[in-house]
């Protein structure tokens, strides 16, 4: 990953200090980004004990990076050095930039953007969400600065894809839309793509519908976990299947996003299927959990 770099047109060379919101796959995976960057990065958890999760996740990322010759081992320290975990909002009082990475669940999205506006004191920090599927203009509303709050969308696994969707609600500035864009490309090294602020932005409206299909296609009996993806692998040239993809997602956090879309689009292609809401019912939450579409104990 690059060093920080002066920002193309210089709109986010303030944002030197990042907070993150959450430590699970997203969370942990944007503040590895961040902190190997060259930023000072808070991450937010709720208790120790997922405190404690979300370094060991950051911990294994970058050491499968080390392994793969991506990083060395002063650039594992060194980012190491630069992440700070707190169970205390409070302690992203002086971010220039938040990043909230909650579970996929509009009012727990919402109440952060409420305890973050209380918070954080500089009058020009932005605050982004993660989200794939909530409406910016709803997490923008639960703040009295709707101007610096925007849509920043990683994809996973985070320190290895290069796309972030940028969402602005109709309420966001220009100038934030400009600091995002410029931290994202010339701080983080990833690409941009802009969407409307509408459930599911480009990637999701298109991928969403597909991992769904693929999971009808298993439940009505069509054919087998292992030749759907096979399917896709050998005869597209797709890195993973629809199935494994989606226990890479989390199937709480698909079934999440699907609900969001189909709440804003009315539309049967966006309704999770019954077999992905009894898999999460029964805890089988994809490869997080050990167990999805597939077995990864
Ligand atoms: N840090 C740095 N590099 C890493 C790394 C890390 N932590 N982990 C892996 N890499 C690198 C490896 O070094 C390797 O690089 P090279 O190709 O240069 O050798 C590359 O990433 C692939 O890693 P592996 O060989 O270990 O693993 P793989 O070939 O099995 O690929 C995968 C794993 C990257 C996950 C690949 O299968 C893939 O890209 N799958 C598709 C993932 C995808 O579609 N994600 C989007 C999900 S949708 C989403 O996130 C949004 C949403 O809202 C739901």
């Amino acid at each position: 990953l690059p060093r920080p770099q002066p920002a193309l047109n210089g709109t986010c060379e303030d944002i030197l200090r990042v907070g993150v919101v959450g430590a699970g796959l997203m969370g942990s995976g944007i503040t590895e980004v961040c902190a190997r960057a060259g930023l000072d990065v808070v991450v937010r958890e709720t208790c120790p004990e997922s405190v404690e999760a979300g370094r060991r996740r950051v911990l294994a990322s970058l050491d499968r990076g080390l392994r793969s010759d991506k990083l060395t081992e002063a650039d594992r320290d060194a980012a190491l050095s630069r992440m700070h975990f707190t169970t205390d909002l409070g302690d992203l009082a002086d971010r220039d930039l938040v990043i909230e990475a909650v579970a996929e669940d509009e009012q727990t999205k919402t109440e952060v953007f409420t305890a973050l506006d209380k918070v954080v004191v500089r009058p020009s920090a932005i605050l982004a969400s993660n989200t794939s599927s909530i409406p910016i203009m709803k997490l923008g509303t639960a703040t009295d600065r709707p101007g610096q709050v925007i849509g920043v969308h990683f994809f996973n696994p985070v320190p290895v894809l290069g796309l972030v969707e940028l969402v602005p609600s109709l309420l966001t500035s220009g100038q934030t839309r400009a600091r995002a864009e410029d931290f994202v490309t010339g701080v983080l090294g990833k690409q941009v793509v802009g969407s409307q602020d509408r459930a599911g932005f480009v990637v999701n409206a298109l991928l969403v519908p597909y991992l769904l299909s693929a999971v009808r296609m298993l439940e009505s009996g069509f054919a087998s976990a292992g030749d759907i993806d096979n399917g896709m692998v050998l005869g597209c040239a797709h890195p993973m299947g629809p199935l494994r993809l989606a226990d890479l997602i989390g199937l709480d956090t698909l079934k999440a996003i699907a609900e969001s879309m189909y709440e804003e689009f009315k539309e049967p292609l966006y309704s999770p299927p019954p077999l992905l809401l009894r898999m999460v019912d029964a805890g089988l939450l994809g490869k997080k959990t050990g167990r999805g579409f597939h077995d990864y104990t």
